[in-house]
């Protein structure tokens, strides 16, 4: 119960801020929005209208037996309800549309941003809040932007329209609301604060509920070979454990505050059959009188509960929008460049290039020089975490360099617009990352998704793809399962061979691009490799030295810097580190590198 002590304030200048920009996406949908309120408004009058109606059947209809009354009274009971039913319709209707279109702009807000953002945003936070954002978060909004509206209209109009039937038939007996009214604003002020601190803590709690589910399942493999299954169901308890427990703080708090509510609300009708059964009154009131009021307070009590716990739905539709608004919000990719680059000679220099990642300062680039002429292949070893990796992400900025500059053609390369920039190169990493697709979908990706199926197949055929893809039932146009799934690593990765051909681009980035497979697909794809690094600037980074003696230069990496740099006979002859590292590979794997 400590959350209890902390004072949040409610509806400071940023919750404020928030809402409005929030009702700013309900305001797009306007003529619904105002059919709606006009079917809550009708909604919440018919109610106090039947209500008023109570006193003529009881006094005049059942006391008086007028048979006007006795005509009219049941059609006019049956027209108000007629009305009511239809305008219920309607506005619950339409609360529904406004919601679901508010949370799908929402959504596709959050993608958006998704979409747009640098990479580094994905390394700063775990994917599941980046899910979560998406499937739960977004959902509290709905609450918010038109719950609210509907209760603050429904239950706004019940309440005076029930307050008017009370002061109307009796002023002297609504001075019993005196006592309901401060008692219900002092409970629903309590109740929002603290709806407000939980469902913060839900959010993010909801985040990490996805992340462990992600992880477990993308570790399913994993999980069954070192027998995880204890310590990840253990973890996933705890987590969930954590989100039931706040859930029912939750429940709890809303519970609270109804049963208050009705406690207040005995008080409050007690205090009426008080009022109504002084001496000096009690021949004055009819019954008629006595029960309309008794009924309209009554009516009030459900009506006041909806809207004291109003606040708490906006509260937690605040807490939700402020979070993604956060991320709506984040700058996106710096794009200085204003060039629009055509084709790049591929003339590639780093200038005392240096990087520093913003988590834990880490220098990961410590002054780079290095020249890579058009058309050549430099290869980059170096143990695992020498910087390899991080300097070749600064090609297609992924990160930009902290110090030194990058020219490409002579020119800095951030005076290139950035989709420009990116056209020039072509990618083939150590995990491949197929879509949901066909094969010729995942070759012909993205910006190549116009290229004629002739082009697709001669650039599958370039890669050594076409061997496998031909013994697939429906050929370049088999689907291949989520993510792939339905292809090993060889054949992913000549997929991704097959779409860098296919992109033809002047810029070639392999990063260790055959360290995962076997020697069979190996050579099918360093074949396959060779012919796409023709004619391109290629970087490429091979932890099998065997494969990059060819290379017009090698350079060896170590904490961040350049050691060594010359062609494999000139390395040898130096004796230092890359000499080293051969003789390593060689005793370790002679078959390999006699191979050769
Ligand atoms: N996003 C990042 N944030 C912080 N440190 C990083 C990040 N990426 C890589 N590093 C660190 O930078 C160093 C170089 O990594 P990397 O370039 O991937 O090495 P290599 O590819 O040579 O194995 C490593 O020590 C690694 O831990
Ligand atoms: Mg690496």
């Amino acid at each position: 119960m400590s959350e209890g002590k902390k004072k949040v304030a409610l509806w400071d200048a940023e919750s404020r801020r928030t809402y409005k920009r929030l009702l700013g996406y309900s305001v797009r949908f306007w003529p619904v929005v105002l059919i709606t309120i006009i079917g809550f408004a009708v909604d919440g009058g018919c109610l106090a209208f039947f209500t008023n109606k109570l006193r003529p059947i009881i006094d005049d209809l059942f006391a008086k037996k007028d048979p006007y009354l006795i005509f009219w009274m049941p059609i006019w009971i049956i027209a108000i309800f007629v009305v009511r039913g239809v305008a219920t319709f309607v506005s619950n209707y339409g609360i529904g549309y406004v919601g679901r279109n508010v949370v799908q702009l929402m959504q596709r807000d959050v993608f958006a941003a998704y979409l747009r953002l640098p990479t580094t945003f994905f390394g700063n936070e775990h994917s599941g809040h980046q899910i979560s954002r998406i499937t739960y978060t977004s959902e509290q909004i709905a609450g918010a932007s038109t719950d609210a509206l509907k209760v603050a209209v429904t239950e706004g109009v019940t309440v005076i329209g029930m307050f008017y039937v009370m002061l109307s038939n009796s002023a002297y007996l609504t001075i019993a609301l005196l006592l309901l009214i401060p008692a219900i604003v002092l409970i629903a002020t309590a109740v929002s604060r603290r709806y407000r601190m939980i469902s913060r803590r839900i959010q993010s709690m909801m985040g990490s509920v996805t992340g462990t589910v992600e992880e477990s399942i993308e570790a399913h493999r994993e999980i069954r070979i070192y027998g995880g299954q204890q310590q990840a169901d253990e973890r996933f308890k705890q987590i969930s454990d954590r989100a039931r427990y706040l859930n029912l703080k939750i429940i709890a708090t809303a519970a609270t505050s109804t049963s208050a509510i009705q406690t207040v609300g005995a008080f409050a009708l007690a205090g009426l059959v008080f009022l109504g059964s002084r001496p000096s009154v009690i021949g004055s009131i009819s019954p008629g009188v006595f029960i309309t009021v008794l009924t309209a307070m009554g009516g009030m009590l459900p009506s006041l509960k909806r809207l004291a716990n109003v606040q708490s739905t906006m509260q937690t539709g605040i807490a939700a929008a402020e979070n993604l608004f956060a991320v709506i919000d984040l700058p996106p990719e710096v794009d200085h460049g204003t060039k629009v680059l055509e084709r790049t000679k591929g003339d590639l220099r780093f200038e005392d290039v240096r990087l520093v990642y913003p988590r834990g300062d880490f220098q990961a680039l410590v002054g780079v020089n290095l020249h890579c002429a058009p058309g050549t292949v430099t290869a980059l070893v170096g143990r695992s975490g020498s910087g390899k990796s991080s300097l070749v992400s600064l090609l297609p900025r992924f990160n930009a360099p902290t110090n030194g500059r990058i020219l490409l053609d002579g020119e800095n390369y951030e005076s290139y617009t950035l989709p420009s920039l990116r056209r020039q190169i072509a990618w083939v990493g150590q995990s491949v990352v197929l879509s949901d697709g066909t094969v010729a979908e995942n070759i012909a990706y993205g910006e190549l998704a116009d290229a004629s199926e002739q082009d697709i197949m001669a650039a599958a055929e370039a890669a050594n793809a076409m061997e496998f893809i031909q013994r697939l039932p429906q050929g370049i146009h088999s689907p291949i399962g989520e993510g792939g799934n339905m292809l090993s690593g060889g054949q992913r990765q000549r997929i991704a061979i097959a779409r860098a051909i296919l992109k033809n681009a002047p810029i070639l980035v392999l990063d260790e691009a055959t360290s995962a497979l076997d020697t069979e697909s190996e050579r099918l794809i360093q074949q396959a490799l060779q012919r796409l690094m023709r004619d391109r600037t290629t970087l490429v980074i091979a932890h099998r030295l065997s494969t990059i003696e060819h290379a017009d230069q090698i350079a060896v990496m170590e904490q961040g810097r350049i050691i060594e740099r010359g062609t494999h006979a000139e390395l040898m002859a130096l004796s230092g580190h890359y000499a080293a590292l051969h003789r390593m590979q060689f005793n370790e794997r002679p078959t390999v590198v006699a191979a050769d």
